[in-house]
Order: structure tokens, then sequence, then C-alpha cells
């Protein structure tokens, strides 16, 4: 019998701030070479949207996860990110459990978001928005509102955006440009179109773009993303998805000029420098982060009445 995760149990087993413990921990592992990521495998379905199956190794865990993004799902009454990850025994294969994908989605993403903010923002920092209100965008605000940080949202979507403000016990921004002005910012669109134009970016600001994670993607300007400080989750997977993929086309961006998140967090490569300096982390999602909240998960799988699965 095999424990199911639905997505309430995935959100009553791991609260925002154990996520960002575990995620943190997650980027080091990698970053120090002790866990590992096979490429993610995109499986396109367009124009409806993409599949993607994830595979990861650590701590003595494999999981795989798949997980789609279909834009036009929330249109149909349907979520834009679904699936099931299998978190298996790497020591003998034997399945451990499966989870509800997009609660692990979500958490693991609000968590990379704010982490990303947190290492890579201004000490001082003191304003923090996320434009684009969907699944994934609430789940950042959710995690800023965890750390005790107050946050706007906005969403093209005036509805969307109030709701869910309501929702989070956060507020509504009055316009796009006050959310593009904080502190510390997250962007979580569908990637369809530029959030962050050329010269939108002010000295000392923070962006931490998780929208854009596939293929044709994008929600910064190749311009823009030319004149900032730029990390990544991972620069072979984030450079040839997403945003970075389009800069690194230009010849605007190459390895060099880019950091991994992990490296920063391990301790083996510099963070932000001055204080002036415009920080972007470009997020496309990674499979070790899905594997981090699947273990916080397993370990309070006793404290919970959770379907089991005959396999
Ligand atoms: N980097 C990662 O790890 C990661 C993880 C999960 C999802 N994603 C990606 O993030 C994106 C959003 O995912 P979701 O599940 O939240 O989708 P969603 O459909 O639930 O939400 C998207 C929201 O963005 C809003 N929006 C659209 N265009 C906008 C714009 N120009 N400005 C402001 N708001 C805008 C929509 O109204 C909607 O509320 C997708 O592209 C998805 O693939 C990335």
């Amino acid at each position: 019998m095999v424990p199911f995760f639905r997505a309430a149990d995935v959100e009553a087993a791991v609260s925002p701030e154990r996520a960002i413990e575990a995620v943190r921990d997650a980027f080091v592992a990698y970053a120090r070479d002790e866990w590992s990521m096979p490429p993610k495998v995109y499986v396109p379905a367009y124009p409806a949207g993409d599949f993607r199956a994830m595979p990861a190794l650590g701590a003595g865990h494999a999981l795989l996860k798949w997980v789609t993004s279909f834009p036009g799902n929330p249109g149909r009454g349907l979520p834009t990110v679904t699936g099931v990850v299998v978190l298996s025994d790497a020591s003998n294969g034997m399945p451990r459990a499966l989870l509800d994908a997009a609660a692990v989605t979500a958490l693991r993403t609000g968590a990379a978001a704010v982490l990303a903010a947190q290492t890579l923002g201004r000490a001082d920092a003191s304003t923090a928005a996320v434009v684009g209100a969907g699944v994934n965008g609430r789940a950042v605000a959710r995690t800023f509102a965890a750390i005790g940080r107050q946050v706007v949202l906005w969403d093209v979507d005036a509805e969307r955006g109030h709701a869910a403000a309501e929702e989070i016990g956060a507020t509504a921004a009055s316009s796009r440009d006050e959310a593009l002005a904080a502190d510390l910012l997250v962007t979580v669109t569908p990637g369809k179109e530029i959030v962050l134009g050329e010269g939108v970016l002010r000295p000392g600001q923070h962006a931490s773009l998780m929208g854009a994670d596939g293929p044709g993607k994008a929600e910064i300007a190749v311009a823009e993303l030319a004149r900032v400080h730029v990390f990544c989750d991972d620069w072979e997977q984030a450079s040839h998805n997403g945003d970075l993929v389009h800069a690194v086309g230009a010849g605007v961006v190459a390895q060099d000029d880019v950091t991994e998140l992990g490296a920063v967090l391990a301790g083996e490569a510099k963070g932000r420098g001055e204080d002036e300096d415009v920080t972007v982390f470009d997020s496309t999602g990674l499979a070790i982060q899905d594997l981090a909240i699947a273990l916080a998960a397993l370990e309070r799988a006793d404290e919970l009445d959770l379907p089991q699965i005959p396999l």
C-alpha cells in the first residue's frame, strides 16, 4: 500500500516556511553534486499546452513528476498545472508515495521565488509584489505572507487580483506600476507577453521571474535581461527554456554572466554585489525542488489520514 497525498494533504504536511527550508537544502545538495537531476523532458501538445516529465534523485529517494502547463485551461474551468508525483525508494525501487503534482508545484514555486528574493534582494528591501495572481502567483504571495512580509498582488484580470488578495490577507495593487516598483518583485504570468520591458527595473530591485518556464515564453525583454545581474535555477535547463534562452540566442547573455542560485546558497558564488545592483532570478522549476517537498511531506505521513493505494 502506498499513501496518496491529495492537494490538501500536501498543504497540511508542508507549511510554506518548511517548504523554503526544504527547497534551500535541495538547491545546496544539488550544487554540491549530492543530488542529481536528469534534464526535464517536454512533451508538446500545442497549441493546447505541454506535458513535462521531471526526474530527480537524492536523499535515498528517486522522484518523477508528470505535470502539465495548459495555459487556456482556466477559461474551461480547469487548472493550468496538474499531474502526479511518484516518490520511490532508491535502494530497492519501491514506490513510497504518490502526491498531487499541482500542490507540490505551487509550494516549491512559492518557496523558490521567495528564497531567491530573500537571498538576492537588498537586506533593507521593504516592499514585495506578485504580478500574476493565478494558482502559482497566489502560492508565492502566501509564502511571502508566511514569512511575515506584506505583499501586494496585481493581475491583468483585476477581479482575480482582488479576490486573491482577499483570500491571502494581502493587498491588491492600485496599479501595475505600483506592483512593478516593489523592492522584491515576482512575476508568475503565462509568459505570453513581456511584463518587464527595457528600463523598467530600477536600481536596487530584485525580480524573481517564475512564469516563463517553457518553450516560447518570456516575461522580460532581452535588452532588460542584458543590463541586470542574472541568476537562474539551473543553467542547463534555464538556458534552453523560458526567459534566458532568448538572451542567449541573441548573444547578449552567456553562461559566464549567469550564476546559479544553489551556488550562492552553498557559499560557492557571490550573490548581490552593490546595493544599487538589479538582480533577476530566472526560474524554470526544478525536479529537485519537487523532491524536497515530497520528502518533507513523507516525514509527516503518519500524522495524516491518507488514502492508501494498492500497488
Ligand atoms: N518556474 C516555475 O517553477 C513554475 C512553476 C509553476 C508554474 N509556472 C508557470 O507560471 C505560469 C503561471 O502558472 P499558474 O499555474 O499560476 O497559471 P494561472 O493560469 O493559474 O495564472 C496565471 C495568471 O496570470 C494572469 N496574467 C496573464 N497575463 C498577465 C500579465 N501580462 N500581467 C499580469 N497578470 C497576467 C492571469 O490573469 C492569471 O491570473 C505558467 O506559465 C506556468 O507554466 C512556473
